[in-house]
């Protein structure tokens, strides 16, 4: 098939480019490398530089396309609440332009980035997707609001969807085949790789009197290659049933910040300076999905989620990337 991967060149959308690649699609990637990264373009795709509020640009791209990936989007929960204008205008209006352009182009398939964000404070755990939504920022709404739009698109356009509600997305591809890091990362594991080599002095753990084993936040952390075959699952799966699907991608295993912190600092043999600060506000003390339905519908689970391969993808992609220092 010809998939047009939006958000393409960077974290997660270079990885479901690889591997949309790897089975024998054929991919173009829309991207405005605000965050992305031209060197993520692989050699047999090719990019169209352009920016999803453009709608001209993104109704050529999308011609002649058979899929949409959607994975263009402003993502850094803090910033939401701080310049709410800026996630209305990349993660609403710029969904809304593909959408629109998507059903003038005659594109009937799209496969979109949602985010566990859409859940909230989780009212019980496991999260399945029965979960109640209540977003507590502003990023969250906005993924809970795109998946509102999708499902009166499926119904009136006759759009089918899979919405992914992604975990904790982590690590890095275990060939090595993503040459170009995530600039200004904020979730931890990345700053735990710089506070490993250096590049920050420290790591600063939100809280350990936490109401977890160990004290500190839990959270399910999914491998962005496990992430990548979840699109192709999701895909195939829209193509074959002929109806839309909500659904989580995550481990279903809880790790904590400290089990973090010390396999890093078992992978990397670095010290990592790391302290105890405030909570953070909006954190749950824990959150782990349920996969239970993506098993059952996609045939898919994580296999690349453990924490050992979390940390190692990292810091080797860290390695390549020449940031390691010492
Ligand atoms: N943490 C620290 N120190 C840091 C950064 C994070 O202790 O410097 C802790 C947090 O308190 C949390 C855990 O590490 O317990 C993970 O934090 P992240 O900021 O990496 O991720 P979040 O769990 O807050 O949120 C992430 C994504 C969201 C997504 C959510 C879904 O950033 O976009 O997962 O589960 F919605």
């Amino acid at each position: 098939m010809k998939i047009l991967i939006v958000g393409g060149a960077g974290y997660i959308g270079s990885h479901v480019a690889r591997e949309f690649l790897d089975q024998g699609h054929n991919v173009v990637v829309f991207d405005n490398l605000n965050t992305g990264d031209r060197a993520n373009i692989f050699p047999d795709s090719s990019l169209v530089h352009g920016d999803i509020l453009d709608y001209p640009a993104v109704l050529a791209a999308m011609r002649g396309m058979d899929a949409v990936v959607h994975l263009a989007a402003a993502k850094a929960v803090g910033e939401s609440m701080a310049n709410p204008e800026k996630y209305s205008r990349n993660n609403l209006v710029g969904t809304i332009n593909l959408l629109n352009a998507a059903c003038e182009a005659g594109v009937r398939r799209f496969v979109f980035s949602s985010s566990a964000a859409v859940y909230g404070e989780p009212a019980y755990l496991p999260a399945d997707e029965a979960h109640p939504t209540n977003p507590e920022n502003y990023y969250g709404f906005t993924k809970l609001e795109i998946e509102r739009i999708l499902a009166w698109y499926d119904k009136l356009k006759g759009i089918r969807f899979a919405a992914l509600r992604y975990f904790n997305a982590a690590g890095y591809d275990a060939k090595g085949r993503i040459p170009g890091l995530e600039r200004n990362p904020a979730n931890l594991i990345p700053l735990v790789m710089e506070a490993a080599c250096g590049l920050r002095p420290e790591l600063q753990i939100f809280g350990d009197d936490w109401d977890t084993p160990d004290g500190t936040c839990v959270r399910d952390y999914v491998h962005v290659s496990d992430l990548a075959r979840g699109h192709v699952a999701a895909l195939d799966w829209i193509g074959g049933h002929e109806k839309s699907l909500v659904v989580n991608l995550g481990s279903e295993t809880g790790i904590s910040v400290k089990q973090i912190v010390d396999c890093a600092r078992k992978v990397t043999g670095r010290t990592i300076p790391a302290r105890v600060v405030g909570r953070r506000a909006g954190d749950p003390a824990q959150l782990v999905a349920s996969s239970a339905l993506a098993k059952k519908e996609l045939g898919w689970a994580a296999r690349e989620s453990d924490v050992e391969n979390l940390v190692r993808s990292s810091w080797d992609a860290y390695v390549r990337a020449g940031l390691t220092g010492k």
